[in-house]
């Protein structure tokens, strides 16, 4: 199998098992390397930071087919095939965007600028991107979903969740799923993103339509099950109805909760096991120690409050009360229409109390685990080779040069991805 030697890294990012303790799990924490190194090598001015991403510096990495083989000192490296020399620059596992609605067509520019100038963010607006999209050829929407997961590689994105979402008939959520399909296995089947024009005065028909046929229809394209759980969009008994059946048909569940106020969501998802519960905007003390009490992570999606002016969800509070947390774009073309991981990690340092090994952390790791995933979000040998080279000696610069094109290359598989 041919190997690649990626030498001359000023500082690795691993999230190893030098990080939380948890991570790496079976051959992947067995065979890592870095471990030992951190403590002896000089830090920087985070230790903190640098245990919690498990950073190597003056380092390499061995790639060998799609996997990591070897990680540690540049100077202890083994030979390789090939070398690419990092030139002292940083290296971190790509990021894992595990929240995303790329199946759409047109644009809503008109209300972001309309919300800009004042008129409120409503869960309504969706209704408008149903029209287009199932106006829109599945050629279209292929089209559509190519470029911007193409504009997310080259920001640094590894892995990406697709939610269908956009299509609320039958036909339409199952060729949206099978359309996502083509770009990623982890695709999402989000029926219940709101009630459709044609059922405004019947929702409780709508949800059997959901668990019903849509779901026989879409759940051969999909991984998971989701809902949107708030006022004007599900009710709790409606969210669990769809989780429920979702999970009959093999999929695991995810939810949308407390985006646009306080609701029963958060509770509902931890009081299922779900894998995530995402935006956790508006946050009370009872779903807080739910989550804490949970395996389920809170997916925070900073793009929407940007993008709607509501307040930034308090990720300080979350972290240190021990809950897992994740970043994610919810790029979408209503509430955030941002591809960029490196966007939210900068919002999520500024706005949201997270340091940036932090922010750094939840956009790796945690998207990740959010998608119960132990293959992609760390460089410990075993893993995925999925990496990012950035033009900047640290992880610290996606935050500090907020806005800036840091992302020099990324790898999909031990292969150069962007640019190729
Ligand atoms: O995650 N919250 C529900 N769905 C999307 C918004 C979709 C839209 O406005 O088109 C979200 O923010
Ligand atoms: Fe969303």
């Amino acid at each position: 199998m041919a190997s690649t030697l990626i030498t001359n890294i000023g500082e690795l990012v691993t999230n190893g098992p030098a990080g939380d303790g948890s991570a790496g799990d079976g051959s992947a924490r067995d065979g890592f390397v870095g471990e030992h190194l951190v403590p002896d090598r000089p830090v920087g001015d985070d230790p903190a930071g640098d245990r919690l991403l498990g950073i190597v510096r003056d380092a390499a990495l061995v790639v060998e087919g799609s996997r990591v083989a070897w990680v540690g000192r540049a100077d202890e490296a083994p030979a390789a095939d090939e070398v690419v020399d990092a030139a002292g620059r940083a290296v971190l596992p790509g990021f894992v965007d595990s929240h995303s609605h790329l199946v759409f067509a047109g644009d809503r520019a008109r209300e972001f600028a309309a919300r800009m100038a004042g008129q409120p963010y409503a869960a309504g607006g969706i209704r408008t991107t149903v029209a287009a999209t199932r106006a829109a050829t599945d050629e279209q929407l292929t089209a559509h979903v190519a470029r911007l997961v193409q504009e997310m590689l080259r920001q640094g994105t590894t892995t990406v969740e697709i939610k269908s979402g956009y299509g609320l008939t039958v036909h339409d959520e199952a060729r949206s799923l099978a359309v996502a399909r083509q770009f990623t296995d982890e695709t999402t089947f989000l029926g219940a993103h709101v009630v459709p024009a044609e059922y405004a005065g019947d929702p409780d028909g709508y949800v059997d339509l959901v668990t019903g046929p849509m779901l026989e229809a879409a759940a051969p394209y999909a991984r998971w099950v989701d809902a949107f759980c708030e006022d004007g969009a599900f009710d709790a008994d409606q969210a669990r109805a769809v989780l429920e059946a979702g999970a009959a048909h093999g999929l695991a569940g995810r939810l949308h909760a407390s985006q646009l106020g306080p609701g029963p969501g958060v509770r509902l998802a931890a009081e299922l096991g779900l894998a995530a519960v995402d935006h956790c905007t508006y946050l009370t003390d009872a779903d807080v120690d739910a989550l804490r009490d949970s395996r389920t992570v809170a997916t925070l999606l900073p793009g929407v409050e940007f993008s709607t002016r509501h307040p930034y969800p308090d990720a300080r509070k979350l972290i240190d009360a021990g809950v897992h947390v994740a970043l994610a774009s919810d790029c979408n073309p209503g509430s955030s229409f941002t591809s960029s991981v490196p966007l939210c990690i900068a919002l999520a340092v500024r706005e949201m109390g997270m340091t940036p090994a932090e922010a750094v952390h939840a956009a790796t790791y945690g998207g990740a685990r959010a998608l119960r995933r132990d293959d992609v979000g760390r460089l410990t040998v075993g893993a995925r080779a999925d990496l990012v080279l950035l033009d900047a000696p640290s992880h610290v610069h996606l935050a500090y040069r907020p806005g800036v094109p840091l992302v020099a290359g990324t790898w999909l598989g031990g292969r150069p991805a962007w640019p190729v």
